[in-house]
């Protein structure tokens, strides 16, 4: 009977497990099974932890470029995080990428963006500004991404995808130093603005 019950209570879903039946029902080999209550309350979807989230969908008005360059964050004290993909790049062409100070305007002219974001103005001479990627806070301006995690390297299709996201422990999404309201800009090999696009809430 206990047996039988069993069975049924499978077909169902629903593995009961009393202890007179551990001998029909191994738990240590590989018919194992185990107990296993499916009329409890629902499993409780972890709720998504990242709460800050930052898009820049670049285009251009003067190239094919498209793409997109994305942060988030878990919360306003963890370190932002931050990716990309772009296609319709120069095949095997390099670029550098910024976050500038102003967000690109209705005209979608990138060169109206203003500088590169630089809070601690670190740039004090652009002839001898170098960044140094292993001391970011000190060399770099906080906006030259490219600067700090290196450039956009086109593959031969014209595309680019960001070998990783990279961790970004001082620029934050929407708190401090924050990238939202403001532009993505990309620059060909000869410093050209080539693409751009604003940084805004995913939710939007
Ligand atoms: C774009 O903005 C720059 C800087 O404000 C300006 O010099 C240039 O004339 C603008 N270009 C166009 C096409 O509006």
């Amino acid at each position: 009977m206990l047996c039988r019950f069993a069975t049924l209570a499978t077909l169902f879903g629903v593995v009961l497990l009393p202890l007179t039946a551990t001998r029909s029902l191994p738990l240590d080999s590989h018919r194992a099974v185990y107990a296993r209550d499916t009329t409890a309350a629902p499993v409780t979807k972890t709720k998504p932890s990242i709460t800050r989230t930052g898009l820049a969908g670049i285009s251009s008005a003067t190239t094919d470029i498209q793409g997109a360059v994305y942060f988030f964050q878990t919360d306003h004290t963890s370190p932002a995080m931050m990716g990309y993909a772009l296609y319709n790049l120069q095949p095997h062409q390099t670029y550098s990428y910024h976050v500038h100070v102003s967000p690109v305007g209705a005209n979608h002219n990138c060169t109206a963006t203003g500088g590169h974001y630089d809070p601690y103005s670190v740039n004090k001479d652009a002839a001898t500004y170098k960044c140094d990627g292993t001391k970011p806070k000190t060399t770099c301006e906080l906006g030259d991404l490219s600067g700090r995690f290196g450039s956009i390297k086109a593959n031969g299709d014209g595309v680019a995808m960001s070998p990783q996201l990279f961790t970004d422990s001082y620029l934050s999404v929407s708190n401090m130093n924050p990238v939202h309201g403001r532009s993505i800009v990309v620059h060909n090999g000869k410093g050209d603005r080539v693409a751009c696009g604003n940084i805004e809430d995913i939710a939007n």
